[in-house]
């Protein structure tokens, strides 16, 4: 069947996969759904050929951005929601263990090593609110886990993050710490606060044509990581920031919202945050304990 029409062009096309190489299973799944989706999209909008060519046109200029500071298209996946999407794919909730979101695009490896109660701040704000977060690292059957690895980021008071800003010094409000003998961390930053994402350029365009914002709402990132566990890549956010219900990036799970409270003078911060964490065992890893 290879003479086509509006009516047999997809399955044409679907007929066509593996006929000149071997393709796996998976290979097939993805390109047959993939070729589905889109032509029912272009039929759905009945898409017209200025408008073929004005998106070919768009993606050339997204990929021009890409660099080493700058992944465009993870931008835009996060516009369209499709990188929570497939995080959610990945990491099904399993109403046990803690859930996870997207890591966005400002993780920096190797970030510097600090003791447990450590400060990440290394410049200070007029707005800021110092906080003290803690909590334990739990694993299915409560019991805290030790060593475990927690690198975390957020923004500054102003909004931006370390790497974005050339007042700041390397790796402010960045660190990794480990937890004790009882899975218990502790470390010291600030509230994060809400800031846009890239607006400028393509993802801004994206945004515009979609009439959305750019905000997020203020959120701590973590990734948590320790041999026999799935590493877990997320976030916490501030349960009274603005942007919580609409964020533009649509990463906000109700299990990940935590109250910043006033801390009591012994810690010496302005604020106290508490937030436990379960993470999932590797198949076999807690029946080998
Ligand atoms: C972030 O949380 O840092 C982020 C996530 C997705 C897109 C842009 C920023
Ligand atoms: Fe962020």
């Amino acid at each position: 069947m290879g003479i086509v029409n509006e009516g047999n062009i997809t399955d044409v096309v679907i007929e066509s996969l593996g006929k000149y190489g071997d393709i796996s299973d998976r290979q097939r799944e993805i390109m047959t759904s993939l070729i589905k989706h889109m032509h029912g999209f272009v039929k759905d909008v009945k898409l017209q050929h200025s408008e073929f060519l004005e998106a070919c046109s768009y993606l050339e200029r997204a990929g021009k951005l890409c660099n080493e500071n700058r992944q465009e298209f993870i931008l835009l996946g996060d516009i369209l929601g499709v990188e929570v999407l497939v995080d959610m794919m990945t990491n099904p909730v399993d109403g046990k263990t803690s859930e996870s979101t997207v890591l966005g695009p400002f993780y920096r490896e190797n970030p510097p090593v600090l003791p447990k109660g450590a400060s990440t701040i290394q410049k200070h704000f007029d707005n800021e609110e110092t906080a003290y977060y803690e909590g334990y690292i739990r694993d299915e059957n409560g019991k805290g886990i030790a060593g475990v690895t927690m690198d975390v980021w957020e923004d500054a008071p102003n909004g931006v993050y370390e790497n974005l800003d050339p007042d700041q010094p390397e790796y402010n409000l960045r660190g990794r710490f480990e937890t004790d003998e009882n899975g218990h961390y502790a470390f010291v930053a600030v509230r994060p606060v809400p800031y846009p994402i890239p607006e400028d350029e393509t993802a801004g365009e994206l945004l515009r044509y979609m009439g959305h914002h750019p905000n997020r709402p203020g959120h701590m990132h973590f990734i948590i990581s320790k041999d026999a566990y799935r590493p877990l890549i997320s976030q916490i956010f501030d349960a009274e920031s603005e942007w919580l219900e609409n964020d533009s990036v649509f990463a906000v799970k109700d299990s990940l919202i935590g109250t910043f409270k006033p801390a009591s003078a012994d810690l010496g911060t302005d604020l106290h945050f508490e937030f436990d964490f379960v993470l999932q065992a590797e198949a076999g890893a807690l029946a080998a304990e």
